[in-house]
């Protein structure tokens, strides 16, 4: 294949201007609840640009048709178009478009790494899958940080080999402690699955370090891009993972689609997960044989419009410039930070210091339960994520059930960050919780 289509790097707004970029995005001139929407909930889904929308609506009213199937114009016009929006995609990762597995998102990804290497388990794509068979008492390492998609698949993996789950802990300012992880990775480790940038944390891991831990005893890394591929500059291959998961609908692409990232030999070399149409070369009644990769991966029809529409949300991240992106965002979550840490009753989690951050903060307000907190900010037009953010497990460690967190994305402005803070400052009075009241309930 040729290689990555991506625009030039010709960021249109720098140093980003964000009150102009709002204009972009028809959802934020809403309002809700009688106030402008203050959107800050973009680590759960972020909102989508008009070349994002147009995108695909172009494709549906122009194109429409089905890819790698039909040999009539449109079937071929449509191929291009889904294949190109592979190489931008691949391309805005750092990836050879080969190297891009379509997926419906990050969850479907991981489910496919794991199932994939079940397989490789049970046998299928041998000789060349051999080497990522798992035995019982293999071991499969995680890290106590990573939401609900980058656990179970793990479990249920380990479950249906025999290998042993360990993870590497966070410390009690959310981050990973290396030390721990350098005796938790070890010669039985198999696997080494953990999260760029904590959803609940906003900190971004030490990938570096982790992979050279993986490395060091031959375990395939998995990294969990979710939160990172539309908040800072990424470059897959320069990480030096094996394989990396990330979803369009959190970097302003749609639902339902996301992309899976491998280095040649790691998809050559795994069996495929689903099967089915359009990923095989020769059919009989009890065989097959199987396209290479990304293809064999991919099974039964694809979804195009999405993916177009994926590639329309890269070229705009592009276009505006991931360092400038970062740099914005950066600075909305110093603001957040420390206007958080001045409200009284307010504990932030992960408040390490100096550590590199994207624009998310979770917080506790005592004696306030989170859902109420985000009713409160809801009902001033405030969009927040309360509860555990599928990520029960580290809610634990701090010894809580549930949080509220306010995640940016580019669209954000320091105006968002400072109605944001106004409204937190009022959520304790509202509720009628005082230091004296919290004292007599202690
Ligand atoms: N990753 C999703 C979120 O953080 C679950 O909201």
């Amino acid at each position: 294949m040729s290689s990555p289509v991506v625009p030039a790097a010709s960021p249109r707004v720098s140093p980003l201007d964000a009150v102009s970029l709002r204009a972009d995005f028809p959802i934020l001139s809403e309002e809700v609840n009688g106030h402008r929407l203050v959107y800050l909930d973009s680590a759960a889904t972020s909102q989508k640009p008009t070349a994002v929308l147009d995108a695909e609506r172009d494709f549906l009213t122009h194109a429409n048709s089905a890819v790698h199937r039909g040999a009539h114009t449109l079937a071929a016009e449509a191929t291009d178009l889904f294949e190109d929006a592979r190489a931008a995609v691949a391309g805005f990762v750092g990836a050879q478009p080969e190297q891009l597995v379509w997926t419906s998102g990050a969850t479907a990804g991981l489910n496919l790494v794991a199932y994939a290497i079940g397989n490789a388990t049970l046998g299928r794509g041998a000789p060349a899958s051999a080497p990522y068979a798992l035995t019982p008492g293999d071991e499969i390492v995680t890290t106590a940080i990573e939401h609900h998609a980058n656990l179970i698949p793990w479990q249920e993996l380990a479950a249906r080999t025999g290998a042993v789950l360990r993870h590497i802990p966070a410390r009690a300012d959310g981050t990973l402690d290396l030390d721990a992880a350098a005796s938790i990775i070890g010669e039985r480790t198999r696997i080494v699955a953990f999260t760029h940038v904590s959803n609940v944390l906003g900190i971004v891991n030490p990938v570096a370090e982790i992979v050279a831990l993986a490395q060091a005893v031959g375990a395939t890394t998995v990294l969990d891009a979710c939160q990172s591929a539309p908040h800072l500059p990424l470059d897959l291959p320069a990480l030096g993972v094996d394989l990396a998961v990330f979803s369009g609908h959190k970097m302003l692409g749609p639902y339902a689609i996301g992309g899976l990232y491998g280095r040649a030999e790691v998809l050559d070399a795994l069996p495929p997960f689903l099967t089915g149409g359009s990923m095989i070369t020769t059919v009989t009644l009890d065989h097959a044989e199987y396209l290479p990769a990304p293809q064999k991966f991919e099974a039964g029809t694809q979804a195009v419009g999405p993916a177009i529409g994926l590639a329309a949300a890269v070229r705009y991240l592009q276009d505006v410039g991931p360092e400038n992106i970062h740099a914005h965002e950066v600075a909305l979550a110093e603001r957040m930070g420390a206007g958080l840490r001045e409200i009284p009753g307010v504990r932030l989690l992960g408040d390490a210091p100096g550590a590199e951050r994207v624009g998310l903060w979770s917080f506790d307000v005592t004696g306030v339960h989170a859902h109420d907190a985000g009713q409160f900010l809801d009902a001033q037009g405030i969009a927040v994520r309360v509860g555990h953010h599928c990520a029960a497990p580290l809610h634990r460690q701090f010894g809580m059930t549930a949080s509220v967190r306010a995640s940016t994305a580019l669209y954000n402005t320091e105006d968002d960050v400072d109605l944001f803070l106004d409204a937190v400052r009022g959520i304790r009075g509202f509720f009628g919780v005082t230091d004296a009241a919290e004292g007599a309930h202690a």
